[in-house]
């Protein structure tokens, strides 16, 4: 089962995003979320985001964000905890308020001490920071960027080391796996926050990846290494490999199982690449198909919940 072969591998953890509206309704899928040994982590796909947590301004609402904490505490599973300061899946008050400096910095410290502070003890890791930077290497706009330049990273960073000093904070984001213009802007997100003298424990490679086009173990060892060189712990923590086209062949299956195998082999190979998380175990549940029109079948199980070439290609590299 992965995350026994992970754990007997040398990672913390092999894990999975759960959907939280599936915890109540699906118990088939529920017996494969509470198999510790199968799937050791867990991580809310979406009830700690901000528009859940804080809908309007000083109203805290737990109901969504609770759900998936509560399965890793029956487990006894690692929790990742996700997100805190992100453009998207931000409510408008915040998104659309017209901000200065002195007006939104407490509007961040405000929503990262509430969040933490109800999740105290509870998170193995933070995603303080999601996806600051746009697929071309310049910064992301936004009205955090907008409002502070990149000052947010920092102001975020310290907000969430002192309301939880014992979690691993991480800056989190897609597309750093090409090794490209995107990925020297997130080594500098690393050096920018270091420099302010914030705290960063960590930095999460989503790996939204596309079959056939996912880089090789060695490249993706390499890319990680850049970032454990400046004394940060890495994790992948969405992993999902789309097919491009369905239905996918019975090669292209075997590619997507190669793939995987790419990524999770990488990670064994990279000192400080603690854990493999992926965005959701079944084709039956997952955001590809409705934010990539045509594309699917991204990950381990099918949508009956069996286990696909992708499952068995993983269990091999552990
Ligand atoms: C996605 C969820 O899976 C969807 O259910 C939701 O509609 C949109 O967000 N990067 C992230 C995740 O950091 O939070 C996103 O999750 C996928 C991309």
């Amino acid at each position: 089962q992965l995350n026994s072969l992970a754990v007997a591998a040398g990672l913390k953890y092999f894990g999975t995003a759960v959907r939280e509206g599936s915890v109540s309704s699906d118990s088939a899928y529920m017996a494969i979320v509470n198999n510790k040994n199968e799937l050791g982590q867990v991580v809310s796909e979406n009830g700690q985001k901000w528009d859940a947590t804080e809908p309007s301004r000083n109203t805290f609402t737990y109901t969504q964000g609770d759900i998936v904490p509560n399965v890793a505490k029956k487990n006894g599973q690692y929790l990742r905890c996700h997100t805190l300061t992100w453009h998207s899946q931000l409510p408008s008050w915040v998104s659309s308020g017209s901000w200065t400096r002195a007006t939104l910095q407490p509007v961040i410290e405000t929503h990262i001490s509430n969040v933490m502070a109800h999740y105290l003890g509870q998170c193995y890791a933070w995603d303080v920071v999601n996806e600051a930077i746009a697929d071309d290497g310049t910064w992301r706009d936004s009205v955090f960027y907008r409002t502070f330049s990149t000052d947010f990273l920092a102001i975020s960073f310290n907000a969430a080391k002192k309301a939880d000093p014992n979690t691993k904070l991480y800056y989190n984001d897609y597309n750093l796996e090409y090794n490209g213009a995107k990925t020297e802007r997130a080594l500098e997100v690393v050096n920018i926050i270091q420099k302010a003298g914030a705290p960063i424990d960590g930095v999460g490679f989503q790996a939204h990846l596309i079959v056939g086009s996912t880089p090789s173990r060695s490249s993706l060892a390499t890319v990680l290494k850049r970032f454990t060189a400046l004394n940060v712990e890495v994790a992948y923590t969405e992993l999902d490999i789309r097919h491009s086209s369905l239905p996918a062949s019975t090669s292209a299956l075997a590619t997507q199982g190669n793939d995987f195998a790419n990524v999770v082999g990488s990670c064994l190979d990279v000192t400080g690449c603690v854990g493999v998380t992926v965005w959701g175990f079944t084709d039956k549940y997952s955001w590809v198909p409705s934010t990539f029109s045509g594309a699917g079948d991204a990950l381990i199980y099918d949508s009956n919940l069996n286990k696909k070439a992708a499952w068995t290609s993983i269990s091999s590299v552990l």
